[in-house]
């Protein structure tokens, strides 16, 4: 039976997140790669076969061609939780892996996902990345001379039914000769499903349970925080000497929001890769 489904490439796969989504709905994964170990521990586990070499070192002719291609190039250069060096880290540059592959594949979609923080990033030159990014890839030509049609803008997950509140930026590029004009789907309004006390309900059989190995420190400052909480609710004199320094001066530090327990009537917050309690909800409400 003649296979249909769309197929997409994916590059700086990760631990598979976007490339499960796409899954999902509907596209087939023909080949996905990322250098990262144990990320790709993860995403064998949950979706198969990865190329784990250093993209550098890929050559464009050993990457099959797909429809579309994705992208969640490295995003700790551009995050806001990061130093924000922007391009002038080594890191920023990989976007430009993406153009040579590109540019050697020509695939119908290009889809880049990165953090909200490449908005206000800046390309050597100075000019603002996104709109470098986008130009890129208008004038990212074959023989043909065809480039692409670029929109871009911030998407919060949970206007699509997920139940985190996670915005990062999403680049669709379609070629031109498609003729196709891409929009962004329109945002789901009633979101009660994804409140905590709709998700958490974590059945007894589900495998490999583990709690998070916080230190006792952190534990003892949980004691104090409510359901819906956070750090600003544990008493001055239980904070950690780090923590009394900006409780000391939270105009400088702009008052941070750290150990979130976010309620049962909210949607989490963004789960971040290093998943601290400084930046991120991972407290259970109860
Ligand atoms: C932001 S993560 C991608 C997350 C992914 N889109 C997801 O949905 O789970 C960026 C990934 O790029 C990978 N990466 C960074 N430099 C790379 C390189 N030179 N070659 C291959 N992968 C690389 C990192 O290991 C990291 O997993």
């Amino acid at each position: 039976m003649k296979n249909t489904k769309i197929k997409f490439v994916s590059l700086f796969s990760g631990c598979g997140g976007l490339d499960l989504g796409f899954e999902q709905a509907g596209f087939q994964r023909i080949w996905a790669n990322d250098f990262d170990e144990n990320a790709q521990a993860v995403y064998r586990l949950n979706l198969g076969e990865i190329d784990g070499r250093d993209i550098l070192t890929v050559d464009e002719s050993e990457i099959p061609v797909g429809d579309i291609l994705t992208a969640g190039f490295p995003c700790q250069p551009f995050s806001n939780a990061g130093n924000r060096k922007g391009v002038d880290d080594s890191r920023g540059m990989l976007y430009k892996e993406c153009l040579r592959i590109i540019k050697a594949k020509m695939p119908k979609v290009i889809v880049f996902e990165n953090v909200k923080g490449i908005l206000s990033s800046k390309y050597i030159d100075g000019r603002n990345l996104p709109e470098v990014i986008k130009e890129d890839l208008e004038t990212t030509f074959d023989e043909n001379n065809i480039g692409y049609n670029v929109v871009y803008r911030v998407l919060n997950a949970s206007d699509y039914g997920v139940p985190q509140n996670r915005q990062r930026v999403f680049f669709v590029g379609v070629r031109k000769d498609l003729n196709i004009t891409f929009t962004f789907p329109n945002e789901q309004r009633n979101k009660t499903n994804l409140v905590l006390n709709q998700v958490l309900h974590i059945p007894a059989e589900v495998p490999n349970q583990v709690h998070w190995g916080l230190s006792p420190q952190a534990l003892e400052m949980l004691e104090y925080i409510p359901e819906g909480g956070s750090w600003k609710n544990v008493p001055y004199e239980h904070l950690a000497p780090r923590f009394k320094k900006i409780r000391d001066n939270m105009k400088k530090y702009h008052s941070p929001n750290f150990y979130r327990r976010f309620s049962r009537a909210e949607i989490c917050g963004t789960i971040t890769a290093s998943a601290q309690p400084e930046n991120c909800g991972i407290i259970h409400p109860t």
